[in-house]
Parts: structure tokens; sequence; C-alpha cells
């Protein structure tokens, strides 16, 4: 066995950025949506909290889309991590809300990070995934393919999930938006996670469940259909595992054995409904190790997994196993490819609040991107070590600005999210030139600033998508930012835990 095949790969630290901005469905949301429907509030309340597992989503302001939340999320795992971004071999962006048909998202979080930090990154590959909510796990295969490979030398993969999931307003899919992009820098001898060598199984099936057609910046989703076509796609993942267990089917259910189940959250009922699934199989797998005794028909099977989820040892293991990785879920909403990896997140400052250790302690992951395609794959806490997560960053994301000392969150009338909501949902045309209707003007950020507008035989720019850090509050900084060319912002190298 080579240096390589033997070496621990995996997740060496994992940064989290959500937007400031959020509407509380348990206001005037539900009171306006309630009576659009001729439903009680309350009743539509107790849906969202208990029957969807949601109180909140996160919304970017006019002047954040998925790229500067990327570059927002990596600026935070560098400084988290005092990282030197020269460190950095290879940048892999996975959305399915991108900025751009043709150019990678990477390659504009990559000028962003060059500017911010005043490093040349031009050696660094930087490929856009996309594959819906998988996509950011695709990416981390790819990353850990090239860091076990040793194709990067002594330099790290960065690995960045970010989207803004939305759908039309008033339908039954709007109370499962949000927005927020997860950072993972994959390395050798990794602190947080080591990855198991193989990825257990992969599924993947030609499906209409969930799309979004090139001419909308909604997504298309068959609700209860697409909910079938993600356990359906457990399922033959469960299936697959016995199937390629080397030891034998019977030890099959040892694969799937873990202190901790994630599994990509849409919404966090969603979690539990898999959760359901996975203990039926499990416990199957103790009497009759061949899964072809499972059955197939959908309906049946979530009838099954409703009952299971009512027992109280079901109940037990799902709080034991699965929900300390469903905490920010309820708070942000679905961020589609990164929504697994908040999940991640979300398990470790669960176990870091209540004094837990996570070393040794095993991972399964479920990731499910719609389209169809799911990967089941393992992994192991390495260490303790606190830095290795932007906990108190993330703490901060989620804490209103009115609560606490750090609070960033803001809270939006339901008028603002309207707006907001026709804002991000522009298609087609350039929208510029200067980004405009930020609820809260750009602060410490990266911002999409300006649009070009050009398009005369000197300069070709017409639509183009302009960033910079905006350093300070308040509209002098933006305009300068906005009117300056290709910022040539150069800054010292931050380190410290500032992020
Ligand atoms: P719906 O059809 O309006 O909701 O929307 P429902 O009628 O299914 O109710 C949901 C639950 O609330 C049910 O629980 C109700 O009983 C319960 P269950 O019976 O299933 O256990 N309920 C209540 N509970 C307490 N008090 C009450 C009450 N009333 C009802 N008063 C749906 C649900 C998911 C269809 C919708 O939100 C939707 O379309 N969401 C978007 C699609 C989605 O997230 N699908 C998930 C699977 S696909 C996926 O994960 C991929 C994705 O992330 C995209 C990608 O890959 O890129 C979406």
């Amino acid at each position: 066995m080579s240096t390589s095949e033997q070496m621990a790969v995996g997740i060496d630290g994992l940064a989290v950025y959500i937007p400031r901005l959020y509407i509380d469905l348990t206001g005037e949301w539900a009171e306006v949506r309630g009576a659009a429907q001729g439903v009680d509030s309350a009743e539509l309340v107790a849906k969202l909290t208990k029957g969807i597992g949601v109180s909140k989503m996160a919304i970017p302001d006019a002047h954040e889309d998925s790229a500067t939340m990327a570059a927002m999320a990596a600026k935070r795992l560098i400084d988290g991590l005092e990282m030197d971004p020269a460190e950095i071999g290879y940048l892999a962006v996975a959305t399915e809300t991108t900025v751009d048909q043709s150019k990678s998202i990477a390659a504009y979080v990559l000028g962003m990070l060059q500017r911010h930090y005043g490093v040349d990154l031009s050696h660094v590959g930087c490929p856009q995934f996309q594959f819906a909510c998988i996509g950011g796990t695709y990416a981390l295969e790819a990353a850990t393919a090239l860091v076990r490979g040793g194709d990067l030398g002594d330099r790290c993969a960065i690995v960045i999930a970010t989207d803004v999931a939305r759908y039309p307003m008033g339908g039954p899919a709007e109370c499962t938006q949000g927005a927020g992009a997860v950072a993972l820098r994959v390395a050798a001898h990794p602190r947080l996670l080591r990855l198991d060598r193989c990825v257990h199984a992969t599924v993947s099936v030609d499906e209409r469940d969930f799309f979004r057609p090139n001419w909308s910046a909604e997504a298309v989703v068959d609700g209860q259909y697409s909910v079938d076509v993600y356990l359906g796609c457990l399922d033959r993942v469960l299936r697959a595992v016995p199937a390629s267990a080397a030891a034998g089917v019977g030890d099959a259910a040892k694969g799937l054995m873990a202190d901790y189940y994630l599994f990509h959250t849409p919404f966090p009922r969603m979690a539990e409904y898999a959760a359901a699934r996975l203990y039926r199989r499990l416990e199957s797998l103790k009497t009759n190790p061949d899964p072809a005794a499972w059955g197939d028909d959908p309906a049946a099977e979530r009838e099954a997994d409703r009952a299971t989820a009512k027992q109280d040892a079901f109940r037990g293991w799902f709080a034991r196993h699965c929900n300390p990785a469903l905490l920010h879920g309820r708070e942000v909403g679905n961020i589609y490819s990164g929504a697994l990896y908040l999940s991640l997140g979300s398990l470790v400052e669960s176990l870091a609040v209540s004094n837990e250790t996570r070393a040794g302690k095993r991972v399964l992951f479920f990731s499910y991107g719609s389209g169809a395609s799911a990967k089941l794959f393992a992994g192991t806490f390495t260490t303790d070590d606190a830095q290795t997560t932007g906990v108190a960053c993330l703490s901060n994301d989620l804490s209103p600005e009115t609560d606490r000392p750090g609070g960033r969150r803001h809270s939006l009338g339901l008028a603002e999210y309207e707006r907001l909501h026709g804002v991000h949902s522009k298609t087609g045309e350039p929208m510029g030139p200067v980004v405009q209707g930020s609820v809260r003007e750009p602060a410490s950020e990266f911002a999409l600033v300006r649009y070009g507008t050009e398009s005369s035989s000197v300069r070709v720019d017409l639509g183009y998508r302009y960033y910079s850090f905006v350093s300070g509050a308040g509209n002098d900084d933006l305009v300068r930012a906005a009117s300056a060319e290709i910022p040539a912002v150069t800054r010292p190298l931050r380190t410290g835990s500032g992020i």
C-alpha cells in the first residue's frame, strides 16, 4: 500500500456564512400567507414549526449573491484558521444558483480573495461544480482525491458550497427557502474529520422532481414527489452498502453504524423522514441481512416511516444521533449545496455546547441532490480542536443584532422581504450600473457593487458583475468601491480569530 493510500485526508476546517437578513415565518408572514390560504395563522405556524421544522429563513441583501457569500465563507475559513491564502492549491465552488452562465463562480471568488489579501492565486484550479444540492459533495470528492493523490503538493484544497434557495412567493415551497455558504479546507492529517477511503455508495437517476429552467430565477418543484425521490434514493444507497460490503452481507449493518447521522436537510422534518427510513432499515438488517426484503412502494414506505417516527425507541435514537445536527436548519432554511455541511457545523457546535468529546466519533453522511443523485459516505472526527470551526462567528450570524454585542441578524418586514425576493428574481438584463436597494449597506464584507454597462469598440462588459470588499458602513464606501475599475485592494494578511 502506498503512502498516499494510507494518508488520512479530510476536512481540516469549516466556516459558515449566513446573510444577516431574515424573515420570521411565525409573524406577519404567517398572518398574510395564512389569510391567503384561508388558514388560521396559528395553524400555519404549527405546521411550519412542527410539520416542516422551520421558524426563520435567511435572505440575501441586494448586494449579496452566491459569489459574495462564498467569498465571505472562504474569508472566515482563512482568517479563522490563520491560514496563508497562498497555501490554497485548488478552489472548487459548488452552486446551483450561479451568477454567470459561463464563467466559473470560483473565478469570481478567487478574484475577491486575491484582491482582499493581496496574494497571487493564479496557480489555483478553480472549477464550479453543479448538481443541485449534491454539488458540494461532488466537489469535496474531487478535492479529496487531489489531496490524497498528492497532486497539490504541500497545498490544500478549499471547497465552498453556496446557494440562494428561492421558490415562488405564496406557494407551498416558499417556507423552505434560505441562503448561505459553507467553506471547507480539505487537507492531509485533518484536524476536524478524516474521511473514509471510499465513498460507500452512489446512485444517479434522471428525475424531474426539482429543477430550475434557464429562464427562471426560481426553482420548479413537485413537492411531495421530491420527498419520494429523496427517500427512494436513500433506499438505493442503503441497499448498495450490503451489496458492496467486502465482508459479506451479514456485516452490512456495521458499515452503516455511526455515532451521528447527517442528512441533506432542505427542511428539518425531511431529515426526520430520512432518519425514520434509515432506522427501519437498520432494524431490519439486524434480523434479515438481505435488503431484498425491504418494501419499495413509496406511499406504503412513508406510512411505515410515519408509524416508526412516533415510537419512543426511534425518538430517543433520533434525539441522540440525528437532532444535534439540525440546530441551524430551523433558523436558516435550505441552503441547497451547503445544507449537509451546515448540519456538520451544527453538530460540531452542539457537541461543543454540551461539552461532549467529538474526537473518535463516526459520522455517516447522506448527501442528496434533486434531479437526482445521492451518496453515502463516512468520516471520523479527529480532534477536539476548537479552531477548526467558526462557531462563534455562526452564532453571531444567527443572533439578532438587538440581542447581544456581535449579533448580526436583522429581521425583515414582509414588504422588505417581498421587495428583495423581487430584486433577486430578476434575470436576463443587467440591473445597473450601481447595485441599489440594500436593506443594510455593506460593511466589512464582500459585495456586488456594480454591473458593467459598456458595449463599445473600446470595451465590452455589459452585465458583468463587479465585486469588492467594502470595509465600512455608509454609502461613501459603496460608491468608492463601485466606481473603482477592478479595485486593487491589497491588504496585509490578517491573522487572528477575528472572523
Ligand atoms: P406541503 O405539501 O404544504 O406540506 O409542503 P404537507 O402537507 O406535506 O405537511 C408537511 C407536514 O406538516 C406533514 O407532516 C403534516 O402532517 C404536518 P407528515 O404527515 O409528513 O409527518 N402538518 C402539521 N403539523 C403540525 N401542526 C399542524 C400541521 N399541519 C400539517 N397544524 C413540501 C411540504 C415539502 C412539499 C413543500 O414545502 C415543498 O415543496 N418544499 C420544497 C421541496 C423540498 O424541499 N423537497 C424535499 C426533498 S427534495 C430535496 O431535498 C432537494 C432540494 O434541496 C433541492 C436540491 O437538491 O437542489 C429541494
